[in-house]
């Protein structure tokens, strides 16, 4: 082909698959490579000494009483993923979820081990009350409803708590409007001017929640979170909800989940110059897992090319419960 200006374009002159013939060559034009330091690793803390009990929708996780999580972050620090997102499964639950922010609750008390174990690894605690509360919303409830002015001061409460006991991210999960705004002056009053805020800025009500809350033992007990999570068509919706919270001070803007919603992350990208993290959900987990332990895929090459996608279409960070076993495959060379 010749094109008005007599330059000759297309093929036969352009042949796309010259760079494709050689692993070299491939190397060579990458453009989207993983690293370690993009992961983030959710880790669930119970109750107990020695547990160490496999989630049954999250094959290969675990949930891991605290002695257990300070041998556990001794390893993921080892295999040098940067961060890990901690969860909590309280003893008890109640209608404004108490333990969230006891100062021995059981995060605060993992993020005090973790941090003597591996005091490099940079702990974010998930800030929200669905797994406290006895009605499994993530704030309170009044009349059948979340009220969201009455769970802002109880979820402020929850994130200094975490701060105290050391956390150095702090990750609210509950989709209340203005939740950024009262952590970010709560952290500030208190001395935690230097904690950084990660917003689960555009958190929709997704189905692919579902492992995590069988994991978390956070299902609502009515209803369900459509009331405040946002609803999937929406992707403009989502910009207005990041500009929000980046507006009330969150440092790194989160889009949950990843794989179903990679336009959100590729959007949030180019509007916004502040990180953007991707969570690659425990539904998106489950799925690969299943399919991979009844032979149907090829487990390292369909994780890998999941991720490198949410990468590609704009992450930095990457909270996934594959982090783990990409780590060990990077160490082998065969990631
Ligand atoms: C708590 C919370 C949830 C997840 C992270 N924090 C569950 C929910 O909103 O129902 C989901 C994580 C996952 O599925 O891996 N609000």
């Amino acid at each position: 082909m010749e094109n008005d200006k007599g330059a000759k374009t297309g093929y036969p002159y352009t042949r796309m698959r010259r760079l494709r013939r050689t692993d070299a060559l491939r190397r060579m034009v990458r453009e989207t490579t993983l690293r370690v330091d993009d992961f983030v690793y959710p880790l669930f803390a119970a109750h107990g000494k020695g547990v160490r009990q496999e989630i049954e929708p999250l094959p290969d996780c675990y949930h891991l009483s605290v002695d257990m999580l300070a041998r556990e972050a001794e390893e993921i620090a080892r295999l040098g993923i940067p961060a890990v997102l901690l969860f909590g499964l309280p003893a008890s639950k109640d209608a404004v979820g108490s333990e969230a922010y006891a100062p021995k609750g059981i995060v605060q008390e993992a993020v005090r081990a973790i941090k003597r174990a591996a005091p490099d690894l940079v702990v974010i605690t998930d800030v929200c009350l669905c797994e406290y509360t006895d009605h499994g919303h993530c704030g309170v409830a009044r009349d059948g409803e979340v009220d969201n002015d009455a769970s802002l001061d109880l979820l402020a409460r929850t994130a200094l708590s975490h701060a105290e006991a050391g956390a150095d991210i702090i990750a609210p999960s509950d989709m209340m409007d203005g939740r950024v705004r009262a952590i970010r002056r709560a952290l500030d009053e208190r001395g935690f001017a230097q904690t950084p805020i990660m917003s689960y800025a555009a958190k929709y009500a997704s189905a692919f929640y579902g492992p995590f809350r069988v994991a978390a033992e956070s299902a609502p007990q009515f209803g369900d979170r459509r009331g405040y999570q946002m609803n999937p068509p929406n992707a403009r919706e989502a910009l207005r909800e990041m500009a929000l919270d980046l507006e009330e001070g969150a440092d790194i803007l989160m889009v949950k989940p990843a794989l179903a919603y990679l336009d959100v992350i590729a959007r949030a990208r180019q509007r916004f110059d502040a990180p953007i993290a991707a969570y690659n959900v425990s539904g998106e987990y489950a799925m690969l897992k299943a399919a991979a332990r009844n032979g149907w895929l090829d487990e390292r090459r369909a994780t890998l090319e999941a991720l490198t996608g949410i990468k590609r279409s704009g992450a930095d960070i990457i909270i996934s419960y594959h982090a783990k076993q990409v780590a060990l495959w990077m160490k082998e060379g065969t990631a």
